[in-house]
């Protein structure tokens, strides 16, 4: 154990997803196990920075392994560097806050914090590092699209659910010759609309990663239509959009470090198909459903893995890193190097090539 290591804090940050109480329940239990004290910084950032923290026992952290959300609370709007506080005239006004961030650290008597989170939590960990924050950080996101790492936990969980969703509209959609349109969630990568997509032989996958051309998508149906299948299931990544054509924004969170929310593509490529081929068309939005429930056993075992990686780390005091995971193993690399990143579907992915020869429409 590395000299000094007494009192250690855990946070979660960004979006919640399944998961994150199996980090926090691995980290707490390995840590209490090896004589350490551990402090529940709550929602996020802002913990820190309004001084909200509890110490844990593990009776707090018994019983948590399977469920969804975080004991510890998360927020997605408090970067300490960039903190949006009213400014009294209706507005906002941003502040850097890393100083009150690192008092309250030295207040609460913290040797080093395990911070939780997706790309812009780990922005603000290497920023706090640099400021001599010891900080280890561990990857989660449904989205899977974080630098560095082949996977992060949460992800597995969203694709079940995503495939579960788009399973249950072959019902609706073969009762009804219809064309069903499922968006889902993913921001700017394609991971869990491709991953959901091919899960449950989708006809049609609209990635951010490939511009579509509506057109080729509606030709498509037809074809099906015609050759006597008479129904398309089609799988839409919220950052999807068509060729020449910007992303859809649902809408604008001023005080958000991260303001743009995508949605509505879903909706266009319905109502163009319907409009090009008059086939009947739906869409489902599947929205925060897909942060919810609780992780799969897969999730579980990652996240667990992390954990005690996370914990391995700390005590050798190998401060400023993120947890990792490289040809399935897990290991860690410099928190900076995943700041501000986004991971996306490759496009030589071989899941897109198997697809493709199974006939799947990417709508190019
Ligand atoms: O990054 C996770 C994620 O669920 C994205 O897939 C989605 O675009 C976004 O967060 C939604 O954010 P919010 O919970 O603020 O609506």
């Amino acid at each position: 154990m590395v000299a000094g290591l007494k009192r250690i804090g855990i946070l979660t940050g960004g979006g919640d997803c399944p998961g994150l109480n199996a980090v926090i329940r691995g980290v707490a239990k390995a840590a209490m196990s090896g004589g350490l004290e551990v402090v529940g910084i709550e929602d996020g950032y802002l913990g820190l920075i309004e001084n909200r923290m509890r110490d844990l026992t593990r009776l707090d952290v018994s019983g948590i392994l399977t469920r969804g959300g975080t004991i510890l609370g998360s927020c997605n709007k408090a970067n300490p560097a960039k903190y949006s506080l009213p400014d009294g005239a209706g507005g906002w006004t941003v502040r850097d806050v890393r100083d009150q961030v690192v008092r309250n650290y030295a207040l609460a008597g913290l040797d080093a914090v395990v911070v939780i989170g997706g790309d812009g939590t780990m922005s603000g960990a290497a920023e706090l590092a640099a400021r001599g924050l010891n900080i280890v950080g561990v990857p989660k996101t449904i989205d899977n699209d974080l630098c560095s790492t082949e996977i992060t936990f949460g992800h597995d969980t969203a694709v079940a659910t995503a495939a579960d969703a788009l399973d249950k509209v072959h019902t609706t959609a073969s009762s009804h010759h219809r064309v069903m349109v499922v968006e889902l969630m993913g921001r700017y990568a394609g991971w869990l609309a491709l991953h959901a997509g091919v899960a449950t032989g989708a006809d049609v996958i609209l990635i951010p990663e490939i511009p579509f051309h509506v057109d080729k998508v509606a030709d498509y149906c037809v074809k099906r239509s015609r050759g006597g299948r008479g129904f398309t299931i089609i799988s839409v990544g919220e950052g999807a959009a068509p060729a020449g054509h910007d992303r859809f924004v649902d809408r604008v969170i001023d005080n958000s470090p991260d303001p743009i929310r995508l949605g509505g593509v879903g909706k266009f490529v319905a109502e163009n198909v319907e409009k090009l081929t008059g086939l009947d068309s739906r869409v489902s939005v599947l929205g925060h459903i897909q942060r919810g429930g609780t992780p799969t056993a897969h999730d579980r075992l990652l996240a667990t893995r992390f954990a005690y990686h996370a914990y391995e780390l700390l005590t050798a005091g190998r401060f400023g890193r993120l947890v990792v995971q490289r040809d399935g193993k897990i290991d860690s690399v410099p928190l900076d190097q995943v700041a501000n990143k986004v991971r996306t579907v490759p496009l030589d992915y071989p899941l897109i090539a198997a697809a493709r020869a199974f006939g799947t429409c990417f709508g190019e």
